[in-house]
């Protein structure tokens, strides 16, 4: 027990507007439970355009970047801190590609496939890397004993 402890991991999961409007949250929390996640934490938050602004930072030069500003602030969203081991790839797996609409095309059993519909309304967001892990959770849940523990091995994996 101790040792899958020490090698459990942390990721960041969004459930989006559409996913949320779409009553999708239900079969999302199932197929995290059933595929060994816990759920560390959950918030349902209605996101300001300035927090929507912060967090994909690094998109904002991109020319979609309002559009993913005015649909990430459109309704509430599900965030949620996911633990389990290697928990950063099984999320990405598990959610499929980021183009909802090829994902019902390469990847047909995922979440994207499931409850997006394109590239912008893709129903989930998960962190690409155990640095972006780090910063979304630490962004969302900057008390938690948990993001301190995570950076700890952040540091040391890498
Ligand atoms: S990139 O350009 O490769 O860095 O972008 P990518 O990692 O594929 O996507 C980053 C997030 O931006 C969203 N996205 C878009 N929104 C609206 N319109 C378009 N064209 C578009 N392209 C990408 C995409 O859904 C990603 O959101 P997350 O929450 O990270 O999945």
């Amino acid at each position: 027990a101790f040792r899958s402890l020490a090698a459990a991991e942390l990721t960041l999961a969004i459930v989006k507007p559409d996913g949320i409007s779409g009553n999708h949250t239900n079969s999302i929390k199932n197929i995290i439970l059933q595929s060994g996640f816990t759920i560390h934490t959950q918030a349902t938050l209605h996101l300001h355009q300035h927090t929507v602004t912060a967090f994909y930072a690094e998109h904002s030069t991109k020319t979609f970047f309002p559009s993913l500003v005015k649909y990430m602030t459109s309704g509430p969203v599900l965030i949620m801190v996911l633990e389990k081991v290697n928990a950063i790839a099984d999320w990405r797996t598990l959610i499929g590609p980021t183009d909802a609409r090829k994902a019902k095309i390469t990847h047909p059993d995922s979440i994207r496939a499931m409850c997006g519909e394109d590239l912008e309304r893709n129903c989930v967001h998960g962190s690409d890397s155990h640095e972006s892990a780090a910063r979304e959770i630490s962004f969302f849940f900057p008390d938690s004993l948990s993001v301190f523990m995570l950076l700890l091995s952040t540091g040391r994996s890498n």
